[in-house]
């Protein structure tokens, strides 16, 4: 389905889970988590920083990217891993279903990948449990707008 190996979309559902374990939410009790392959087979984390002025949360796909620009390397992202569930007591997600980047981090996402030039692989996993789906940005962003319609990348 994607040209991510196996060994690398398990490296990418661990280190999202590991991100997830400190997202902020204490408003919505639903931790997510995010993590970037890079080109050079590094891993960018990131997880949701909700504020209690609700509208101003960041989602953990945003704060993944934005941590990756920062750091000058918006074009080097190959792939996503992401997940996330309802919080328990501990502040651990649960749940059995796969969660998929909202339409604004898909855009955020988009970015990246027209920066970079690639289709970017996303693979949506579940908090607890081995289930993965995995898309391109393309199918879950068709016919997106990005900086190539204002001439840049
Ligand atoms: N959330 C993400 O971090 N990523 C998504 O793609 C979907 C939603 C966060 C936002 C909010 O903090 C919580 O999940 C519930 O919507």
């Amino acid at each position: 389905m994607t040209d991510t190996p196996d060994s690398d979309i398990r490296r990418l559902i661990a280190a999202a889970k590991t991100a997830a374990a400190n997202a902020h939410a204490p408003y919505s009790r639903f931790a997510v988590g995010a993590a970037l392959l890079m080109t050079d087979g590094s891993i960018v984390q990131g997880a949701n920083v909700e504020n209690a002025s609700y509208g101003l949360s960041l989602c953990a796909e945003t704060v993944a990217i934005a941590t990756a620009s920062s750091a000058g390397r918006l074009r080097d992202v190959v792939a996503v891993g992401v997940i996330g569930g309802a919080m328990d007591a501990d502040g651990r997600a649960t749940g059995t279903a796969p969660v998929s980047p909202c339409g604004r981090c898909r855009q955020v996402l988009n970015e990246a990948a027209q920066m970079g030039g690639r289709d970017i692989v996303i693979h949506c996993g579940a908090a607890e449990g081995k289930a993965v789906a995995s898309y391109r940005l393309s199918q879950l962003l068709p016919a997106a707008f990005g900086p190539a319609d204002l001439g840049i990348g």
